[in-house]
């Protein structure tokens, strides 16, 4: 199936504070250096909370890890699970089509499926509440036919049984997951032959109906707020995680912050041997203009990563950037490491002379209201 970004796309992603949270404390799960083995986790986080995942949500978390788009988007065009078109506000409905689905009625269940929701997978009913798609085997064969609903499976499931969930989820209900023929669990339709014992201590439903039940996030959009980080060596709070800061990419060529400190005036960055050789290099700073420098953030498209590199390569201010000719920014665009060709992209000399002469962009004013992370 030939999976491309939708044609229609919102203009920007933010994480919520508590989902920014806890996307700060995966990557601190991984070594200096290796934080784009968070990419999974955190495409997924950001599916969680917009039902869908944007091309603006793609490229906010390359900038978050460090990684060029284009590895971020091979990550979320490759994997099916990642939805890259909207999906429906209450739920994207998954037929498991694998054989012993097939064999046991998915088909009829797809019919249902084309005929209450659209006749097309992957498409949003008319009202915008549900979509749905074909997937493959989900694990839970002996219940065949099933679908995934949100996050829990529904079993056992006829033509019938699935109208009446989508009905009834269409309500704002949201239906007991499991077996819905009456089953406990995957003992046999007839009922259990052996180990009769265990039958009389059960608990009302099995543990994964009795987890789903318990959680209750079955088609709750995940805000960050529903569970707890699972980074329990960044201590209860859970807040901003020391290593996240950690895993900020270490200034190539960076002045030392010592040096910084006392030589405020204007130098000339000497050339790292790393550095390409295209345009010509701006003039630098050793430090910022009494100790203060902008923030770089304001300007769109300059991350914390991409300002600390900035600033290692003796950009503090939006003046600076404001001035820079064709050739410098040629030479900027090229060795800025991970981020090249960001300044003539994101038009950051335009962006930095409007706040360099005390005016503000709509993407400032945005970052001094908070409304971006
Ligand atoms: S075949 Fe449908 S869950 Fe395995």
């Amino acid at each position: 199936m030939l999976r491309r970004l939708h044609k229609e796309q919102p203009a920007t992603f933010a994480f919520t504070p508590a989902n920014l949270e806890w996307a700060q404390g995966q990557i601190t799960k991984y070594p200096e250096g290796r934080q784009a083995s968070a990419i999974i986790p955190l495409l997924w986080r950001a599916q969680e909370q917009e039902g869908w995942l944007t091309r603006p949500a793609i490229e906010h978390i390359a900038d978050m890890l460090g990684m060029a788009y284009i590895r971020a988007l091979e990550v979320a065009t490759f994997y099916f699970m990642f939805q890259l078109q909207p999906v429906g506000s209450i739920a994207n409905i998954q037929i498991c089509g694998t054989t012993s689905c097939m064999i046991c009625g998915a088909e009829d269940l797809v019919a249902v499926c084309r005929e209450l929701i659209n006749e097309k997978p992957h498409t949003l009913s008319a009202d915008g509440k549900f979509s749905w798609e074909e997937v493959e085997c989900l694990g839970a064969c002996t219940n065949a036919p099933m679908a995934q609903i949100g996050k829990d499976y529904y079993e056992d499931l006829t033509p019938d049984s699935l109208r009446d969930l989508i009905a009834r989820f269409s309500k704002g209900e949201v239906p007991v997951p499991g077996p819905q023929n009456g089953r406990y669990a995957s003992e046999p339709l007839a009922g259990l032959t052996s180990l009769k014992d265990y039958e009389a201590g059960r608990k009302q439903y099995n543990a994964s109906v009795q987890a789903a039940v318990d959680i209750g996030e079955t088609v709750k959009r995940i805000d960050g707020t529903e569970v707890p980080i699972l980074t329990p060596w960044l201590g209860k709070s859970g807040g901003k995680p020391a290593k996240a800061a950690k895993a900020e990419p270490k200034p190539a060529k960076a002045a030392p912050a010592e040096k910084a400190k006392v030589a405020a005036k204007e130098t000339k960055a000497a050339p790292a041997a790393s550095e390409a050789s295209v345009g010509s290099k701006p003039e630098g700073l050793a430090a910022a203009r009494d100790g203060k420098a902008d923030d770089l953030k304001q300007i769109k498209g300059i991350g914390p990563k991409l300002e600390i590199l900035c600033n290692s390569l003796g950009f503090y201010h939006f003046d600076q950037i404001a001035n820079w000719t064709e050739a410098e920014v040629a030479w900027v665009d090229e060795n800025l490491e991970g981020f090249k060709g960001r300044v003539t992209r994101d038009t950051w000399v335009e962006q930095a002379k409007i706040l360099a002469a005390g005016g503000a962009t709509e993407f400032s004013k945005r970052v001094d209201k908070g409304g971006v992370y």
